[in-house]
């Protein structure tokens, strides 16, 4: 896509990306991939992670708390990367706030069903995720027709944190959890959890070649790029030492720096501790 640039002050405004964690980096390598020039204020809730084995409530009390924060900042626009958090908090912080604001469902259940060429579909994420049905509806809105399979895989979240994403034990889980899609002919799985890309080469394994995985993550990058276009907000100016991305964390600063280079491969210098 043709990039337009505009350098006004709303457009050299940082992006608010928010997950319950570290998972989200997955949607900022993305990010920086497709935009280096996008200054980047991510907060990861590394105190109140995992999101997706609690109540609706509950997120969406965390995900408004997350998103006062990160306006203060004053973002131009706000990237839910976490697929709970999008699941069931994406219309109320539309109604709170008048940026644009985007989650990664839509952009993944896009893509999914711009791949099927059978109408199965499969769909992977938390307990939270699963029981939403934010997938589905998805999926549903844009061809009611297709068909629809869900399966929780929780264990997964831990392999990736725990740099296990590559062994037997991996393997073994990945196999029990994907046997949901034996016999029903899906051509397409969605990774519908921020982590689960890490794991990709053994959930391939499990569902074979033939079917296509969607990651969520590098399909909101690219809806974030063409919001940013069609707004003219899209930044010019290349990010210095003075100007550059910044996280933030609910706690633990020190183990989110670690585990993140599993995640973007590279070291991040400046993780701030902060309290909501
Ligand atoms: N970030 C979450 C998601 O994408 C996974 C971790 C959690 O349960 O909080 O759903």
């Amino acid at each position: 896509m043709k990039k337009e640039f505009t350098n006004n002050d709303e457009a050299s405004r940082p992006i608010g990306v928010f997950d319950s964690g570290v998972g989200g980096l997955t949607v900022v390598k993305e990010l920086n991939k497709l935009l280096p020039n996008e200054k980047i204020i991510y907060f990861g809730d590394t105190g109140r992670v995992p999101y997706g084995n609690k109540s609706r409530e509950t997120i969406i009390h965390y995900s408004l708390q997350v998103a006062y924060f990160l306006m203060k900042k004053k973002i131009k626009m706000l990237v839910i990367a976490c697929n709970t958090a999008s699941s069931v908090s994406l219309p109320t912080l539309k109604r709170h706030f008048h940026i644009p604001i985007i989650g990664v469902i839509e952009p993944g259940a896009k893509s999914a069903i711009e791949t099927t060429r059978s109408n199965n579909i499969g769909v992977i994420g938390t307990l939270g995720t699963v029981k939403s049905n934010a997938y589905k509806k998805a999926l549903k809105k844009i061809k009611r027709g297709v068909n629809v399979t869900q399966d929780p895989c929780p264990l997964f979240v831990h392999l990736a944190e725990d740099g296990w994403n590559n062994n037997k034990i991996a393997q073994l889980i990945s196999d029990e959890y994907l046997k949901a899609f034996k016999g029903k002919n899906i051509d397409t799985l969605i990774l519908g959890c921020t982590h689960y890309p890490l794991l990709k080469g053994v959930i391939q394994k499990s569902v074979g070649d033939k079917v296509e995985l969607i990651d969520s993550g590098k399909e909101t990058a690219k809806e974030v790029n063409r919001i940013l276009g069609k707004k003219k907000l899209l930044n010019s100016h290349k990010m210095t030492e003075k100007n550059h991305s910044i996280f933030y964390v609910s706690d633990l600063p020190h183990k989110f720096k670690e585990v993140s280079q599993r995640f973007l491969s590279k070291e991040l210098k400046h993780v701030h501790k902060v309290k909501l």
